[in-house]
């Protein structure tokens, strides 16, 4: 295992230098608000309350790191960095940046609202030993498989399937094997762990851990941060 050194802390690393395309905002998704503060604020927020993070670094578009420097906590602990062109190339800044990590929670800002008891258990798994740990819900579609032109070539069984969520854990060592090579692609980081072989662990994920990708999703998102603050306001949490 590439282990270069391990001081057995926990590093957050929050992509966050997306476009947000599918959103169809004018400003990049990470700093579009949701209940007033931005999505990245929220989910740097959420890392910091679950009491099991040490440290936070943030992948932010190049133009955007004087705004997150102002946006985010003031804090010796939280550190701003510039992104890259694919998800991918986000995280692996933000390993770079953390040399003596012992484990990395990889964190997407789109998932503003994502408990802090769930990034507790998944640093918790960690702890435990376990060397990947991801979220997970079942799936309530169901999924075909589809060729080029539309046709169904098939219809997995729901039961064995999984909607995968964020925070991932990984000890840092094997994080870092798994993005030694360049022109790796994978929608989650868990995805390049599993092509070294390791066996990554589910944890139940929670809904509110939900990613926000569309204009429907922000709405969703607004209507739960809403709710909690009329709950709030009457005496009801
Ligand atoms: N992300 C990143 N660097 C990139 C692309 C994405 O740090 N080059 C981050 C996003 O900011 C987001 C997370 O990865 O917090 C998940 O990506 P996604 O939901 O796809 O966000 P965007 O890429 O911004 O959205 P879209 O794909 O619709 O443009
Ligand atoms: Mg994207």
């Amino acid at each position: 295992m590439n282990v270069v050194s391990n001081d057995g802390s926990v590093v957050a690393l929050v992509p966050a230098a997306g476009r947000g395309v599918r959103l169809g905002e004018s400003t990049p998704k990470a700093f579009v608000a949701v209940g007033g503060t931005p999505m990245v604020r929220l989910a740097v927020d959420g890392l910091i309350a679950s009491g099991a993070v040490d440290r936070v670094i943030v992948m932010v578009p190049a133009e955007f790191v004087d705004s997150a420097v102002a946006l985010l906590p003031p804090s010796d602990s939280v550190r701003v960095v510039v992104g890259g062109a694919e998800r991918v190339d986000s995280v692996r800044v933000g390993i770079a940046a953390a040399p003596d990590a012992g484990y990395f929670l990889v964190h997407d800002a789109a998932r503003a609202l994502t408990p802090p008891a769930l990034i507790a258990r998944v640093a918790a798994e960690l702890r435990a030993g376990k060397p990947a740990v991801v979220p997970a819900l079942p799936v309530v579609d169901t999924i075909k498989s589809v060729d080029a032109l539309g046709g169904v070539t098939g219809t997995p069984d729901r039961a064995g399937l999984r909607a995968i969520q964020t925070p991932q854990g990984f000890a840092a060592g094997l994080l870092r094997d798994a993005y030694v090579a360049e022109g790796v692609a994978a929608t989650d980081d868990a995805g390049l762990v599993e092509l070294l072989g390791t066996r990554v662990h589910t944890i139940p994920g929670d809904p509110l851990a939900f990613k926000i990708t569309t204009p429907l999703d922000l709405l969703l998102a607004h209507a739960v941060l809403d709710g909690a603050d009329i709950r709030r306001a009457v005496g009801r949490t």
